[in-house]
């Protein structure tokens, strides 16, 4: 039997995942709305930044371990909330938590996310899993998933604020989206698509057709379906006032994910809130939001180390984390990364992925001369002159 090669990069899982998945499915987890400007801003704000190596040093070993809303984690990497993921591979939440568990990170699990958190935590273990809330269904709903997050011991909670309504995916209204309800009639759409990749149908035929979405019910304890779900997404969004009973409610860590500027910034801390992450949905939402990267600096300074801050978009490497920490974040998420892992070779490429995270920080850290995540400051990075990341429309675009 041929045996696979270990994945050696993002783009290298991007590309497996290219060949092993459906169009629709592929399409789903390249998102980017609108013109996906800001699918290219995440990855080209990154590019803008270059380090300032600090030569001839010796460190006995690098100390990538840190500690982040109170959760100790062995390198500053945690992996984001993604809905929907059983599509990509059939066991994706739990083959994340089983991944973050071995490398000793947190793991977010999304209110879309395709399995019930009561299953995915005995994946985790001890990893901190962090609950991802939508408003989707309302203020009852969301209550309800809050105490389900709290109960099952969800360490933090994530407050998604940057989707007021879904952004505008072109390719999923010219036909490459997932379907919301599968009958007969998207059976027969879906064919010509799904038949030639024989070994992805029958793994995902093994959770049943349907897609699902066992996290969030309704008042009457019926399953929100996925159209319900998207179609209520945020309806009322949730506003800055939700904060203090979310708050009361969970009783732990909530943290806003979705800021973007000073503005919000000062509100998220005005609010309670106890971490900001600094995010645009990986440029799934409001297309032409600014690259994350670019906006870190300006949050930092805003919250002037009330709260934890960490930023997630376009990370693709360890030296995008290492750029990210030398900025001020005091952690990253990341989202596709260990998405296309997982759909280019299941949980073994979720671990693969975190190893080379691992190496790739590492590697940069010895590479600049500095042994401690917690010693990374802005000396070691030089951005762009005036603010950075000039982002143009003559840049690089990300693989599609
Ligand atoms: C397939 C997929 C589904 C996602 N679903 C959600 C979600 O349900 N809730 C949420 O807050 N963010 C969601 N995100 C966004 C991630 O949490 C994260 O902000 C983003 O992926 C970071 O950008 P990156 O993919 O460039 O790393 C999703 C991302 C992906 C790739």
């Amino acid at each position: 039997m041929l045996r696979r090669k270990p994945l050696v990069s993002v783009d290298d899982a991007q590309r497996r995942a290219r060949r092993r998945l459906p169009r629709g499915v592929y399409d789903f987890v390249i998102g980017g709305s609108e013109a996906r400007l800001t699918l290219d801003h995440n990855l080209n704000g990154f590019a803008d930044i270059t380090f300032r190596p600090r030569y001839a040093v010796a460190h006995e070993r690098r100390n990538l371990a840190t500690t982040v809303l109170g959760c100790d984690l062995s390198m500053p990497v945690v992996l984001a909330p993604a809905g929907q993921l059983r599509p990509v591979f059939h066991d994706a939440e739990r083959a994340a938590a089983r991944a973050a568990r071995a490398a000793g990170i947190a793991v977010g699990v999304s209110t879309f996310a395709s399995t019930a958190i009561e299953e995915i935590m005995p994946a985790a273990g001890a990893a901190p899993v962090w609950y991802q809330l939508y408003f989707s269904g309302g203020r009852a709903v969301a209550e309800a998933a809050v105490d389900r997050a709290r109960n099952v011991g969800c360490k933090a909670l994530l407050v998604t604020i940057d989707s007021p309504r879904t952004g505008y995916r072109e390719s999923a209204y010219l036909g490459n989206g997932l379907p919301h309800k599968v009958g007969l009639s998207t059976a027969l759409r879906f064919a010509p698509e799904v038949l030639p990749h024989p070994v992805w149908l029958a793994r995902y035929l093994r959770g049943g057709i349907a897609l699902r979405v066992p996290n969030i019910r309704w008042p009457d304890g019926r399953e929100l379906t996925i159209e319900e779900a998207s179609l209520e997404r945020q309806t009322p969004p949730v506003t800055w006032d939700d904060f203090r009973w979310i708050k009361q409610h969970f009783g732990g860590p909530v943290v806003a994910k979705g800021v973007l500027t000073a503005e919000d910034a000062r509100r998220a801390v005005d609010a309670g809130a106890d971490g900001i992450v600094v995010s645009n949905h990986g440029g799934y939402m409001l297309d032409s939001a600014p690259s994350t990267i670019r906006v870190l600096p300006e949050v930092l300074e805003a919250v002037g180390g009330q709260v934890e801050v960490l930023v997630d978009g376009g990370i693709r490497r360890g030296a995008d984390v290492v750029k990210a920490l030398a900025l001020g974040a005091r952690a990253v998420m990341i989202g596709r990364a260990y998405v296309w892992a997982l759909a280019a070779a299941g949980e073994q490429g979720a671990h693969e992925m975190l190893a080379l995270f691992r190496s790739g920080i590492e590697r940069t850290m010895t590479l600049i001369g500095c042994g401690d995540v917690a010693s990374l400051d802005r000396s070691y990075i030089d951005l762009p002159p005036g603010r950075l990341g000039r982002l143009d429309g003559s840049r690089p675009r990300a693989p599609r």
